[in-house]
């Protein structure tokens, strides 16, 4: 399997249309590209429905050491991202494809749900910055407008697993990347509104005594849609009380179902300009042979300047 990154870029007849390209900007590339490897991630990219590309922001520095952290002005625990080597990668990464969405993944970000899931999904490109150590100079997120996103209210290491979540949660709205487009519609927080999804059950019918309710094999649809709907009540009520009530719900836009599967769709970049569609590698995931390691500035040497240090 080829990297995920930069050197991967398949042009001419083999380029595809994606509809979101999600690049990925990290000290932990072949950690994201490892989960990025598997399952849903992995066949939306054979599809050719979404691009990821990992770009390891320490491929962007300029001095001997490599070095993206320094100590906090004023004092303090912890290292601070400096913001040098990641607006240069952030300034290469849009040469090549046009502009980003910017994201900065941070626990100090706005909260991610859904509703900004459908609304990250008609986007192009979303950029990903992941933190670590203390966070980032915040003139970095000033100078280069990134939003800042949380995915909840507690501290991880750094912003690798919330980026793939956030990649996760968009890539399965887009059209074409579930088999079945209900399925997105039908998720918790989904079309239903705020509310969270009912139980389901599969085979045995009866499993340790206990038995599939009995109105999912009687045949009568109506029945069973209110006993989805009493169901998912009952359990937003027990497991989120915060949610019950909230009847309007987040705000659907039913991107999975109302955005063309044509993945030529003309969709309105955030910027407004519109853009040719990525041309893209559907990164060939899995090859079972070992992946070379990730470009780096040796290979890419992004400044042009090898061995001018
Ligand atoms: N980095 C560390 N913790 C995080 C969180 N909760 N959300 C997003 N990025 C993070």
């Amino acid at each position: 399997m080829g990297p995920i990154g930069p050197a991967s870029g398949r042009t001419g007849s083999d380029a595809v249309s994606i509809l979101t390209l999600f690049a990925i900007l990290t000290l932990f590339p072949e950690a994201v590209e490892a989960y990025a490897s598997e399952g849903i991630l992995r066949v939306a990219q054979e599809k050719g429905k979404i691009g990821i590309e990992c770009i390891d922001f320490r491929d962007f520095t300029r001095d001997r050491h490599r070095s993206v952290d320094d100590r906090p002005f004023g004092g303090g625990p912890g290292m601070l991202l400096r913001p040098e080597p990641i607006a240069e990668a952030v300034a290469w990464l849009e040469a090549r494809h046009g502009a980003f969405r910017r994201i900065a993944l941070c626990p100090a970000g706005q909260p991610f749900h859904q509703r900004r899931a459908e609304e990250y999904a008609d986007e192009e490109r979303i950029l990903l910055l992941c933190g670590r150590y203390e966070g980032f100079d915040a003139r970095l997120l000033d100078e280069l407008a990134f939003e800042e996103l949380s995915i909840g209210d507690y501290v991880l290491a750094g912003g690798e697993l919330a980026a793939l979540a956030v990649t996760e949660a968009v890539a399965r709205l887009l059209p074409g990347v579930l088999g079945d487009e209900r399925s997105a519609a039908e998720d918790s927080f989904g079309a239903s509104g705020g509310e969270l999804d009912c139980p389901h059950y599969t085979r045995p019918r009866v499993w340790r005594g206990r038995e599939v309710p009995p109105v999912l094999l009687s045949g009568d649809h109506a029945a069973i849609e209110r006993w989805r709907r009493t169901t998912a009540r009952e359990r937003t009520l027990r497991n989120r009380p915060d949610l019950a009530g909230n009847d309007a719900g987040p705000a659907r836009t039913d991107v999975s179902i109302s955005r063309p599967a044509d993945a030529g769709s003309p969709r309105p970049a955030h910027s407004g300009s519109p853009r040719p569609a990525h041309s893209g590698s559907p990164r060939p995931a899995h090859s079972g042979s070992p992946r070379p390691a990730h470009p780096t500035p040796n290979t890419r040497d992004p400044h042009g300047t090898r061995g001018s240090h």
